[in-house]
């Protein structure tokens, strides 16, 4: 984007229809304000044009760096496999285009890193980072309570992320990077610090579980200034989708997830309610919420130069290196400590 939007609506590319994006694509559409989608890539190309042809105004560009540098196209939505955000983001970075990247930043620490240090070269904060609890209302109330002081300081941090099931390729290590990773953001959103050390345990696994999966896993982090935080991640649990944080303070703790919706009394003597079946329902809110402030921060970044308002490449970068002392850890059973340089050392990040 040459700093001008060219159009009253901000015009998106939306790279990658699958479940992220096809999702974002309907919100962007129908629930957002501001922006509408203008270009759709995907590596299915028949895909990309059923989904265009539902959309007035929107037309399929059948490469990834072509549609990023579209003159039509003032801001591009990533939401492609993991593996091809590197190459796509420097290409967001090389043609100045404002990018909402769905996690992870990429796949890698060296890769992520790579990204951080050519954004800050560039001097903007073109980079938001798909990290969508920070724009869910409970976690918003949480973190408001603790930067209010109303816990005191805080001092532990219990985590529970469980799913009913996962996809047949979803591996141990995928527990860490691609479930655990939502914990790694929250524990640094909530605390404002980073993450120094991880240690995942194993027990035994759920028979229920594919072979050979470790499932459930218990990770262990310590931050900066030594407080502690467990997270308990089980994805094959058959129930639901529940995802809990509790934050122990000098004066007193605040649980968020109880997920209890309405409760309902029936007979005999019975009580009830319903979980959220996934993560689209439990977390609908916070991606609408998400996208509408990356909308209206990318057309307000004309005037600033930043172009976010929310988790940035830093933070991407950080989750990446929490991940891959993890997965070490998962490896090894041993706490590892987390390799990462500092952020001052980068001018800009
Ligand atoms: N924030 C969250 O809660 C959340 C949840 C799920 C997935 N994600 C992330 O969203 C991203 C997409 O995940 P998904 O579950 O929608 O995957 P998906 O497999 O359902 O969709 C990916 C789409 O990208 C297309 N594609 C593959 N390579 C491409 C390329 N080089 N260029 C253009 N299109 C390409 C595929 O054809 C497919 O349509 C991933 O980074 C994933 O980690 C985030």
């Amino acid at each position: 984007m040459s700093n001008e939007l060219r159009s009253t609506e901000l015009r998106i590319a939306v790279l990658g229809v699958g479940m992220m994006g096809a999702d974002h694509v309907r919100r962007i559409t129908g629930a957002i304000a501001g922006a509408r989608v203008a270009v759709i890539n995907d590596y299915d190309s028949s895909k990309a044009e059923a989904l265009a042809a539902t959309i007035p105004g929107c037309r399929v560009v059948g490469d990834p760096i072509d549609a990023i540098a579209d003159p039509d196209v003032d801001a591009v939505l990533l939401a492609t496999p993991g593996p091809t955000h590197e190459k796509q983001l420097l290409a967001c970075i090389e043609h100045g285009k404002p990018v909402m990247c769905e996690k992870p930043l990429t796949t890698d620490v060296e890769t992520s890193l790579a990204v951080v240090k050519a954004e800050a070269e560039l001097g903007k904060k073109l980079i938001q980072v798909g990290f969508m609890r920070r724009f869910d209302t409970e976690y918003e109330q949480l973190k408001a309570l603790i930067v209010a002081g109303e816990l005191g300081r805080p001092l532990v941090v219990h985590c529970a992320h469980r799913n009913p099931a996962v996809p047949p390729h979803f591996d141990s290590a995928m527990i860490v990077k691609d479930s655990l990773v939502h914990e790694v953001d929250v524990t640094r959103f909530l605390l404002d610090e980073e993450i120094t050390s991880v240690q995942i345990i194993k027990p035994s696994a759920n028979p229920a579980a594919p072979q050979g999966l470790a499932d459930p896993q218990i990770a262990l982090f310590s931050t900066e200034s030594g407080k502690h935080v467990d997270a308990e991640v089980f994805v094959t649990t058959g129930v639901a989708y529940e995802v809990r944080t509790e934050v122990v303070g000098e004066l007193g703790s605040a649980m968020i997830g109880l997920d209890v919706g309405l409760v309902r009394k029936t007979a005999p003597g019975t009580w009830g309610g319903q979980i959220t079946p996934s993560f689209v329902e439990r977390f609908g809110q916070a991606y609408d919420s998400e996208i509408q402030r990356w909308v209206d921060a990318v057309v307000a970044g004309a005037e600033t130069g930043n172009y976010i308002d929310g988790p940035g490449a830093w933070d991407g970068y950080a989750a990446a290196a929490v991940c891959a002392a993890g997965v070490k850890s998962l490896e090894s059973g041993e706490r590892v400590a987390v390799d990462m340089v500092q952020r001052s050392s980068i001018a800009g990040a």
